[in-house]
């Protein structure tokens, strides 16, 4: 299979419509990360995702929808606080777990009662949503465990051959998946953290938890329990307290001829006297920006990539933490 890689316009709408339609996956933009998309409804296209990807069947995925959309026709037993977050920040990287009305195909929450639902603000993905106008089932378009992509290359890298189609939006703003947050319950519940961190939910709604797996329990977020985002080459991870064993071990690691890249904030940077560095850049939504981009750029040029975590760690950072442990902890 030849795999376009084509900017949004009418032409390569239509063309992804028409995949779609008859049942097959294309890659999409979101503000978050590119999305490998399908009907949410039809059972042969979800199970299309999963093996295009590998991922593991019990992985649930994220329905995606336009902005106008009428989720009454998909979910029951919306909560009141949902549409405060609703109006405080969608469209945009905020995914809702509701109890599914079952429209929408069992392959995509995995045997759950429940699905998720996000309206991305990425202008194609709504473009294209719109252009669909059904529900569509889409998880993150990298191979399972690798990286997420955050340009329309780093899907090509992954998926060439396998897919027909990518839309190419530009470079993804946000740079974190989404954050997924549990609203069947009395209180908002955060099964994954994201860009919208749980200090700003619970600014809106008064409260939010914070989801903590412990051993024994029936997993919530079946994703959190996955190695993920894991970039091709050797990786160490090092606190910012820690970061001068950081730097003291790029000087080893270099002085026996290894290729060494060190990962970390402008600042950290600045002091470390390393001359090979993946800058994450200064403020933390440049971090969470830069961060799959990085980890992607030093797969394909170092052997090993030191990390050095940010200073801040509540926030948007909680997110970047998450993912910074799975690639390279
Ligand atoms: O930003 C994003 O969310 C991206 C873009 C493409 O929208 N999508 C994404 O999908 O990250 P994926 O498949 O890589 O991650 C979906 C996450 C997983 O952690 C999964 O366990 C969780 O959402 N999830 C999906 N449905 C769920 C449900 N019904 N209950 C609890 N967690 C669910
Ligand atoms: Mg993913």
């Amino acid at each position: 299979m030849i795999t376009q890689v084509l900017p949004i316009d009418d032409l390569s709408l239509e063309m992804a419509k028409a995949e779609i339609m008859r049942g097959g996956v294309v890659a999409f933009p979101t503000e978050t990360v590119y999305g490998l998309a399908a009907n949410a409804c039809d059972t042969a296209a979800v199970e299309k995702v999963f093996a295009v990807k590998g991922r593991p069947n019990d992985n649930p995925l994220i329905v995606h929808v336009h902005k106008d959309y009428d989720l009454s026709e998909l979910v029951t037993d919306i909560p009141s606080y949902s549409h405060l977050l609703t109006k405080a920040f969608l469209p945009g990287p905020l995914t809702m777990v509701y109890k599914s009305k079952g429209t929408v195909s069992k392959a995509v929450s995995c045997g759950l009662d429940t699905v998720a639902i996000r309206i991305p603000s990425h202008e194609g993905a709504q473009r294209f949503l719109k252009y669909v106008n059904i529900p569509i089932a889409a998880p993150s378009a990298n191979l399972s465990k690798h990286v997420s992509p955050v340009t329309a290359l780093h899907v090509f890298d992954d998926l060439n051959g396998k897919i027909p189609l990518i839309l190419d939006g530009g470079k993804c703003s946000g740079g974190i998946e989404s954050t997924v947050l549990d609203c069947t319950g009395a209180v908002p519940c955060v099964l994954r953290s994201g860009l919208i961190s749980r200090e700003m939910i619970a600014q809106v709604v008064g409260e939010c938890d914070e989801y903590v797996f412990k051993d024994g329990e029936k997993v919530r977020s079946p994703g959190m329990k996955y190695k993920h985002y894991s970039p091709k080459c050797e990786t160490a991870l090092f606190s910012f307290d820690d970061r001068e064993k950081a730097f003291e071990l790029y000087r080893t690691k270099s002085s026996e001829g290894l290729k060494v890249f060190l990962m970390c904030d402008d600042e950290v940077a600045k002091q470390s006297g390393c001359s090979d560095i993946l800058n994450l850049g200064k403020t933390e939504n440049e971090i969470a920006a830069n961060l799959y981009d990085k980890l992607r750029e030093g797969e394909s040029v170092a052997e090993l990539i030191i990390a050095v975590a940010p200073q801040k760690q509540d926030g948007v950072m909680v997110g970047v933490m998450n993912r910074l442990k799975k690639a390279c902890g």
